[in-house]
């Protein structure tokens, strides 16, 4: 089975389910605790074994090219003040590891990873996006890397859900369990909960073969006039060898507000050091009566 070396991060969404968060700040640059969230999915594509990391950006974007380069001034006063580096680790990659390619018009996922097919070129390669942060041990990515090293084919990542939310995701048609994996014959973008043929929804992460760029580049525009990626993904099903991976670990949703706070909250609870502090606030809240609404009526000012 060929290597997964590439990964592909579609990071040229608009963010306009957590504006006015976005309208300055590019999502993927949003900080769970104290890093971006574009920095979890590398580290979590790094754990996997990537080697090169392809971003897919926009107009507004440039943070997060300058996110991944050297910081000189930076650099410099840590070290002038004998500071260790360690907290701007993984932010350096590999040089010539990372390619930059522009989304010139937001056409939909599909067409954003179709953007990417020369620097992808004749391999199989991973796709990460990264509003969906996934909590495991070992990483989402590497999970998947060990299904594909098995099974090859297209696999996509999938998690059970509330049959009344599948209109926001990717939903799998299920055919057949093997070991860890489903075999999948086919997929809805976003379907109506009448019309979902499963409650298995596709999250952000996907191993993929070379040959969907050229489904891709012949795909029509789907759900919500977009070139969706599960509607090329599911010509390549009925044909086979596609496969629905249930990871093992937490996906947290990080494109709208309430996901976003909850991801902090459970990166708080697991980070060293910080625990501890958060427990204590969420017990003090509970003991005072009336505290959280307090709270909350002057949020809503
Ligand atoms: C995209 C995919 C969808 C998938 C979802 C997971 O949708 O098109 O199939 O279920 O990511 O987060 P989006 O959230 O970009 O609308």
């Amino acid at each position: 089975m060929k290597k997964i070396r590439k990964a592909v991060f579609p990071v040229a969404g608009l963010g306009t389910r957590i504006l006015p968060a976005t309208k300055a700040i590019p999502k993927e640059m949003l900080t769970i605790v104290d890093k971006p969230l574009i920095q979890y999915a590398v580290e979590e594509a790094l754990e996997a074994g990537i080697e090169h990391f392809i971003f897919v950006t926009s107009r507004g974007k440039s943070s997060l090219e300058d996110h991944f380069d050297v910081a000189f001034e930076l650099e410099a006063t840590l070290h002038a003040r004998g500071k260790s580096r360690a907290s701007i680790a993984h932010t350096q990659l590999e040089p010539g590891s990372v390619s930059y390619v522009r989304q010139q018009s937001p056409l939909g996922l599909g067409h954003a990873i179709w953007c990417a097919r020369e620097m992808v070129g004749d391999e199989p390669f991973a796709v990460l996006l990264p509003d969906d942060l996934m909590l495991g041990s070992p990483g989402c990515l590497a999970q998947m890397v060990a299904v594909h090293n098995e099974h090859g084919g297209n696999i996509v990542c999938t998690q059970r859900i509330d049959p009344e939310h599948s209109a926001r995701y990717g939903i799998v048609i299920p055919e057949q369990r093997i070991g860890s994996v489903t075999r999948i014959s086919g997929m809805v973008e976003k379907p109506a909960p009448a019309d979902a043929p499963s409650d298995m929804a596709i999250v952000g992460r996907y191993i993929l073969e070379p040959d969907i760029m050229a489904l891709l580049a012949t795909q029509e525009r789907g759900a919500g006039g977009e070139v969706q990626l599960t509607d090329a993904l599911a010509r390549a099903a009925a044909k086979g060898n596609s496969f629905g991976y249930e990871f093992q670990g937490r996906r947290h949703d990080c494109g709208d507000a309430t996901g976003f706070v909850i991801a902090n909250l459970a990166v708080a609870m697991m980070r060293p050091g910080m625990t501890g502090a958060v427990e204590d606030f969420w017990s003090a809240q509970n003991a005072v009566p009336g505290v959280a609404d307090t709270e909350r009526s002057h949020v809503a000012l």
